[in-house]
């Protein structure tokens, strides 16, 4: 069914390409939407393999295949150069892009910051956040865009738990650079994914401007305004960074890598998250029914409050659809890999140098993984869900799993009961949504729907 047909019968989706493309074509559809150069094949096969300008590439959806990439052979499987040329001029050899020794102990010290115990101590800032969005709603009776209302939200939360107390100077400041940051390298560029070398210029790199030095000052200036001021009452993610240490080399990080892991939070959880709700809302408005019964479930647990720290754990179908909208809209939509030797991945010969995609889109919506792939059900996620581990990957999985799933799924849970416990969320017809990759699975044009208070 075309995207924006109403009513579809399915929630909206990428075309994916089911014949050839050519390498001019296959390049230029890629700097508009990398979702389109995934083909069809990979909602139907559990590997599809390719060369492309002379470099072998292998996307995998095969859940063994996956466990092996991800944990069994994991030192096989190091990030690709992609990912961390694009990042690393922002966040350094952070947790997100390091690897062997260097990764290890920053994850066990940073391991502890993300404890559950720490999270509930998070939850009032996400509530305050929740609250906010539902005051700036109480202005509009109409239209939101709430992909921007929830870019806003999950910026507050992240920003506030990071470098909380710096003012709103700070974190303004804060935010005006990672746009910057982000805008400027948001288009990445197929010659990257596949691995072609990196002298051969980009159109995305030759932008002016240091969006990125802008960054590290302010990140900087906040760190050492809360080392002269001392921990919080309740301590904030700065703070525990601050106290954290790798149990077994005793190493606590430096002024310049605590700046790059917080500034890692903020890039790897904030438009993240925002993402995740706004395709939620979303869903909400494309299945009034499954909307009905969350704001039931809501409205029962909350009696009126914002949600808090008590009701973790009391909104069961609020996280099944939280897990469903992952699956159908992955927001790390497309993972990549190069193998460092020869290996074997569903029978399949893998070289030394080989790119390994994850396409996590293709993966959530397999035919051979899912029942009715296409289709909005959050019932699959419920206690005797059957689907393998490695067939659902939205934080991806073994020890470089994401460190923030935790935060993300109880902010997520926070802000989507409050939001739905107090307002009805509608399509508008011709208005939807569509999917497109550019470094997160966004909603070209927006999320944008009508809008009224239940309450
Ligand atoms: C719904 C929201 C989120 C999604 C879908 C998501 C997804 C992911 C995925 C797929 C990875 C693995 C990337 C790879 O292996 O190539 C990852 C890693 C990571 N994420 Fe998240 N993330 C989310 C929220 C967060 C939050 C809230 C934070 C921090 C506050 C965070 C911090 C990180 C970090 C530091 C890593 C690197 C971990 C390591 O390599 O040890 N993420 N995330």
């Amino acid at each position: 069914m075309p995207v924006g047909q109403y009513p579809p019968e399915q929630p909206v989706k990428v075309p994916l390409v089911t014949r050839p493309l050519g390498i001019m074509e296959t390049l230029s559809t890629a700097r508009r939407n990398l979702l389109e150069i995934i083909p069809d094949l990979c909602t139907k096969q559990p590997m599809v393999s390719g060369k492309t300008a002379l470099v072998r590439w292998h996307m995998v959806m095969d859940p063994d295949a996956l466990r092996r990439i991800l944990k069994d052979n994991l030192d096989n499987y190091p990030k690709s150069d992609i990912t961390k040329n694009l990042l690393r001029p922002a966040i350094g050899d952070s947790l997100f892009i390091a690897e062997g020794a260097h990764w290890r102990w920053q994850r066990r010290a940073a391991a502890p910051v993300f404890s559950h115990r720490n999270i509930a101590g998070l939850v009032p800032i996400m509530s305050a956040a929740a609250e906010a969005v539902c005051a700036r709603l109480e202005s509009t009776n109409g239209t939101v865009d709430m992909f921007d209302e929830m870019v806003q939200a999950t910026f507050e939360v992240i920003s506030n738990v990071t470098f909380s107390g710096s003012g709103t100077m700070g974190s303004d400041a804060v935010h005006r650079s990672i746009n910057a940051f982000i805008d400027q390298s948001a288009r990445v560029s197929l010659l990257d994914v596949i691995g072609v070398p990196t002298w051969v210029p980009r159109l995305s790199r030759l932008s002016g401007g240091n969006p990125v030095a802008d960054m590290k000052t302010v990140a900087d200036q906040a760190i050492e305004r809360r080392r002269l001021a001392g921990a919080k009452p309740v301590p904030d993610l700065l703070d525990l960074l601050l106290e954290g240490m790798d149990p077994e080399t005793k190493k606590q990080m430096n002024p310049a890598e605590l700046r790059d892991n917080l500034l890692t939070f903020i890039v790897a959880g904030h438009e993240t998250t925002a993402l995740t709700l706004a395709w939620a809302l979303y869903l909400c408005a494309f299945d009034p029914d499954v909307q009905d019964r969350l704001r039931s479930e809501a409205q029962s647990v909350l009696q009126g409050r914002i949600a808090g720290p008590q009701d973790i754990g009391k909104l069961p179908f609020t996280e099944k659809v939280i897990k469903e909208t992952l699956r159908l809209y992955p927001p790390a939509a497309f993972l990549s890999r190069t193998a460092q030797a020869a290996d074997e991945l569903c029978s399949r010969e893998v070289r030394a140098k080989d790119t390994i995609m994850l396409p996590i889109y293709a993966l959530h919506r397999n035919v051979q993984l899912w029942d009715d792939p296409d289709s909005f059900n959050p019932e699959r996620f419920g206690p005797d869900a059957k689907h393998d581990r490695y067939a659902y990957l939205p934080f991806a999985d073994g020890p470089r799993v994401c460190i923030g799933a935790h935060f993300a799924m109880v902010e997520a849970q926070i802000i989507l009961a409050t939001l739905i416990s107090r307002y009805r969320f509608e399509r508008i017809k011709g208005v939807d949504p569509k999917p497109q990759l550019v470094l997160t699975l966004r909603p070209e044009g927006g999320v944008k729907l009508k809008i009224t208070s239940v309450a």
